[in-house]
């Protein structure tokens, strides 16, 4: 706890491992009961979902099945370059099914906007977004797809549970953020 120094920043504490559990917990409980009686599929935003994906699988009590995808828009830096990459596609078909996209974080909604472009397409039944963490005073677009948020922050830029700066990070358990973002 306190100050976390990452390469060349110094994070401050911001939301406890304890408080994101109890958050977690709350938003597991609303989708086993909106998806009741269904199978959806689970799409974890690698890299930085990871975290979040395990915790919340902890309490689904839902048959469900869990896939990832990976995209890149940030290259390791602090500030969104805006091209979105994919480096890891996905192998699941989707048609039919109740889809729920897991993210770390929504920050300008470009990753948003790409994920969406690439899975409606493949005809699912409905898609949903959960994020751990949105940024209000960031994002440029309003999507109706997100229908679960941890937490509504600042405009800073955060790492741990997850989420990394340069890489580094991402094995803290509380999130850290840096105020000069
Ligand atoms: P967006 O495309 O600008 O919405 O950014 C989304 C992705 O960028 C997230 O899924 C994260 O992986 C990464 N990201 C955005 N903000 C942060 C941050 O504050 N810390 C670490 N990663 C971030
Ligand atoms: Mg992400």
């Amino acid at each position: 706890m306190g100050n976390v120094q990452l390469n060349d920043k110094v994070f401050e504490i911001y939301i406890t491992q304890p408080e994101i559990a109890k958050r977690v917990k709350l938003l597991a409980a609303q989708i086993n009961l909106d998806y009741k009686n269904k199978l959806p599929v689970f799409i974890g935003v690698l890299n930085g979902s990871f975290r979040f994906m395990a915790d919340l699988m902890k309490e689904i009590n839902l048959d469900c099945s869990i896939e990832f995808i990976k995209v890149s828009s940030y290259n390791g830096g602090t500030k969104s370059t805006g091209d979105v990459l994919e480096i890891l596609g996905l192998d699941a078909d989707l048609k039919g099914k109740d889809v729920i996209i897991v993210e770390d974080i929504i920050d300008t909604g470009k990753t948003l906007t790409y994920l969406l472009s690439t899975l409606k397409p493949l005809q699912p039944a409905s898609i949903k977004v959960i994020t751990l963490l949105l940024k209000p005073d960031a994002i440029k677009t309003q999507f109706p797809e997100i229908a679960y948020i941890g937490f509504e922050i600042s405009n800073d830029f955060v790492v741990g549970y997850g989420m990394d700066y340069k890489h580094l990070g991402r094995n803290l358990n509380d999130i850290y953020r840096w105020s000069n973002a």
